[in-house]
């Protein structure tokens, strides 16, 4: 783990200590330089809406929501943050640094019939294009954000009423150690987690709620090649491992976690 910086008094504030935390998961370079495709990038297909019922964080948004009211889905992916929301929802402005995301969230949107708008971007820079809304939407963002505190207070300022953010209980990337130690003999972080985050916003000055809960069912993977993949993706490997991979998942149909997480405030 990088040493952690310290402000001029010495202390280590909780932003720095999450920055420290993440910057922990870089690759080394000489795996990064062997990798075949981004290891980073999300797969679209991942991050569609499932089937699944309203989650807690969907029932956080709808509860202040008004009647055709307007939401900013920043990190939207395939929608499953936003869509679930439904017939409540006015106009949906789905904001995402892809553009393959943003054309799938069309997509579902269109399906949905559900009336949206894309912005094409990354969160905070791209917050100057971006509308003021009723309820300011961000699922599984925040362990992609070193600089937690500012992205947050952005989507506060865009917000007339609450920001949602769901996120994993820990770094979803735990999921994935077991397979960093067998291809690459490397043990990987075990955090941050949501009171890690929690801690950045309290530290900035925003008063959230911490709330937990299951995600049933855990996983949006649709299909077995999609999840040898994704992890083949992740640990920079090439296609000559997927049986070893395949083997290594061994029942496990699932990788993404299902202990999720809450953090939502009143602006
Ligand atoms: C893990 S996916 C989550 C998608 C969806 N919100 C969900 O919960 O299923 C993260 C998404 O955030 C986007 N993203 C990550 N960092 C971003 C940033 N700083 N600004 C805008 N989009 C970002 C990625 O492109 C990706 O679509």
């Amino acid at each position: 783990m990088p040493t952690l910086s310290s402000g001029r008094s010495g202390a280590t504030t909780a932003q720095d200590k999450w920055a420290a935390h993440l910057a922990a998961w870089a690759i080394p370079q000489h795996i990064l330089e062997r990798a075949p495709e981004s290891p980073w990038g999300f797969p679209p297909s991942l991050f569609l809406p499932s089937e699944e019922e309203q989650n807690p964080a969907h029932r956080r948004a709808l509860e202040v929501l008004p009647p055709s009211g307007w939401i900013l889905d920043v990190g939207a992916g395939g929608g499953a943050s936003s869509l679930p929301l439904g017939g409540r929802v006015g106009v949906i402005v789905a904001l995402d640094e892809s553009a393959a995301m943003l054309e799938t969230f069309g997509r579902e949107a269109d399906r949905l019939g559900i009336e949206h708008r894309a912005i094409q971007g990354s969160w905070p820079e791209a917050s100057p294009e971006a509308p003021l809304v009723d309820v300011v939407i961000c699922g599984n963002v925040f362990y992609n954000v070193g600089a937690l505190a500012p992205f947050a207070l952005a989507l506060g300022r865009h917000a007339g009423i609450r920001v949602v953010a769901e996120l994993t209980e820990r770094h979803p990337q735990v999921a994935l150690n077991d397979f960093w130690r067998h291809f690459h003999g490397l043990d990987r972080p075990e955090g941050p987690t949501c009171e890690d985050a929690l801690e950045v916003l309290t530290e900035a000055g925003i008063e959230a709620h911490l709330e937990r809960w299951k995600r049933t069912p855990p996983d949006r993977s649709r299909t077995r090649p999609e999840l040898v993949a994704f992890v083949r993706r992740r640990l920079c490997l090439t296609q000559e491992r997927d049986s070893e991979i395949d083997e290594l998942l061994g029942e496990r149909a699932v990788l993404q976690p299902g202990d999720m997480a809450t953090l939502w405030w009143d602006v």
